[in-house]
């Protein structure tokens, strides 16, 4: 049997911020969709402040497997399978055959240098935040861009899907 692959799914700001004061600093609704339909039926691995940075209506991601990762042992939630390594979660079966990081910023980091793949959508504005994509070394390839499109709500925004090579 193949091994499944690890993603990270994420959409950045031109300037590299992915979150503020524990949100999202954008709303693209496309890029909901496009978050949506890469993650449908997989598992989904994040970090236990992103978890809690989903409105509790969307939370658990529904029709996905979630994991979320915290050191604290006594920490639970409905809808959560609770995982304290990261190399644990990464390991959980995935239905699709890959298993998408979702985040945030401390997860993504550690996770980079285990990842096949990248689904990065940009945003075309410069952000203030506090949390940030990885940087993705040269080792990583475009195999598919969407090129600039107009969100509904004004932003132009782009979606690449990276390769490692
Ligand atoms: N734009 C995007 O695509 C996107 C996507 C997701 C999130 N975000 C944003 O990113 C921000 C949150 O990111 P963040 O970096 O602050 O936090 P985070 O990565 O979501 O969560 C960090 C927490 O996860 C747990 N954790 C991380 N690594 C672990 C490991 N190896 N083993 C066990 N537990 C581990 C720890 O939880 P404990 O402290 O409980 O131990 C840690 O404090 C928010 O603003 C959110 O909106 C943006």
């Amino acid at each position: 049997m193949q091994q499944q692959q690890i993603g990270l799914v994420w959409a950045r700001s031109r300037n590299g911020v992915i979150g503020a004061d524990g949100g999202i600093p954008w709303h693209v609704p496309e890029d909901m969709a496009h978050f949506k339909a890469t993650t449908l039926g997989a598992t989904v691995v994040m970090g236990r402040r992103t978890w809690e940075s989903i409105p509790p209506r969307f939370r658990p991601f529904a029709g996905r497997r979630n994991i979320v990762l915290t050191r604290d042992t006594a920490w639970t939630a409905d809808g959560a399978e609770v995982v304290h390594d990261l190399g644990v979660a990464l390991r959980v079966p995935s239905d699709t055959g890959t298993l998408w990081v979702v985040g945030g910023g401390a997860v993504y980091a550690d996770a980079v240098p285990l990842a096949d793949r990248v689904s990065e959508t940009v945003v075309d504005a410069d952000v203030d935040g506090d949390t940030r994509a990885p940087e993705l070394g040269p080792d990583w390839r475009c195999a598919d861009d969407s090129g600039w499109l107009l969100s509904t709500k004004g932003l132009r925004y782009r979606i690449t899907d990276l390769r490692r090579a």
